[in-house]
């Protein structure tokens, strides 16, 4: 408990020593578990411990590129199950909301195709969907692209596949497959962002094991001069292989420390009202 508190109040510090300094967030499923969205690799719980019924030849195959386009089956199951829209955003988006609030968020980098940061109310401009969202969808054959309501009403009719219209492929939502590139935008955006940290910046990376790149290789790329912390469960990544001196570990939930953050910080009641809308 002491090292939580110890935690929280050095990433306070550091935030309130340097009103000049804006936050960047590197977030992934851990951040939405309270949601009710299981995350992926958590045991027992997480999704790829999951998929038992759909038959895949191994976990991953679901968001695979290539095996979708011999079977789209299983995702297709699983997209009417993830569908977003019935979610609401946790405590931990919120928090990031008023950082915006606030005027300190300089980039909330998400791995999640929840569309939660949206839904908490995050400026597209300051937002990377790394692996794209359920927003955008597209025939993977002929590129015809199509609302996203149209998938959607598929998937909630109950409809075993999602065809073109005009070609009978496939269509897939903009999220990134295992297979797939990551959009321009992540790169771009991070290439420029890494070269604004200083050593009053900090990076904050939640609800993510890092396994999966090239995001995982971001908190890499951080300047020595930088502040890393994780907000986690567990230790994951390069917190864990190359862990340095300054890096902050805060292990438990992403809400409870979004609360004790933002009560050391003095914005609970800007917090709190959120949570009323
Ligand atoms: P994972 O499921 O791999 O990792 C979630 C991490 O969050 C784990 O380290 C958990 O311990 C931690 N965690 C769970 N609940 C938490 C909570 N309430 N508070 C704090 N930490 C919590 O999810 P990601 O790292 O996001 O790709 O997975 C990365 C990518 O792998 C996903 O974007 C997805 C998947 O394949 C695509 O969908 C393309």
């Amino acid at each position: 408990k002491d090292k939580k508190v110890d935690a929280i109040k050095k990433i306070a510090k550091l935030i309130s020593d340097n009103p000049d300094s804006k936050v960047i967030f590197l977030v992934g499923a851990g951040i939405s578990t309270s949601c009710g969205i299981p995350d992926f690799r958590s045991p027992g719980t997480g999704l790829y411990d999951n998929l038992a019924k759909l038959n895949l030849p191994f976990a991953e195959a679901v968001f695979d590129i290539e095996y979708f386009e011999q079977n789209p089956k299983p995702f297709y199951t699983l997209a009417k199950e993830l569908y977003p829209g019935n979610y609401k955003p946790s405590k931990f988006h919120q928090l990031m909301k008023v950082f915006q609030d606030k005027g300190r968020l300089h980039r909330v980098f998400t791995q999640n195709i929840d569309t939660l940061e949206r839904a908490a109310g995050i400026h597209s401009d300051l937002l990377v969907e790394a692996h794209g969202s359920f927003a955008l969808n597209h025939c993977i054959s002929c590129k015809k692209e199509y609302p996203q309501n149209v998938f959607k009403d598929k998937m909630l009719a109950g409809e075993e596949f999602a065809n073109c219209e005009e070609c009978e492929g496939l269509i897939k939502p903009q999220i990134v497959f295992f297979g797939e590139n990551l959009p321009r935008k992540f790169f771009l955006t991070w290439d420029k962002d890494v070269t604004e940290l200083d050593d009053k910046s900090i990076v904050v990376v939640a609800g993510t094991s890092l396994a999966v790149y090239p995001f995982a290789s971001l908190p890499e790329e951080v300047p020595k001069a930088t502040t890393r912390a994780l907000i986690n469960l567990e230790k994951v990544g390069d917190f864990k292989t190359n862990p340095r001196k300054c890096d902050i570990f805060y292990s438990g939930s992403a809400d409870g420390a979004a609360t004790e953050l933002a009560k050391e910080l003095g914005w609970l009641s800007e917090l709190d009202s959120l949570s009323k809308l």
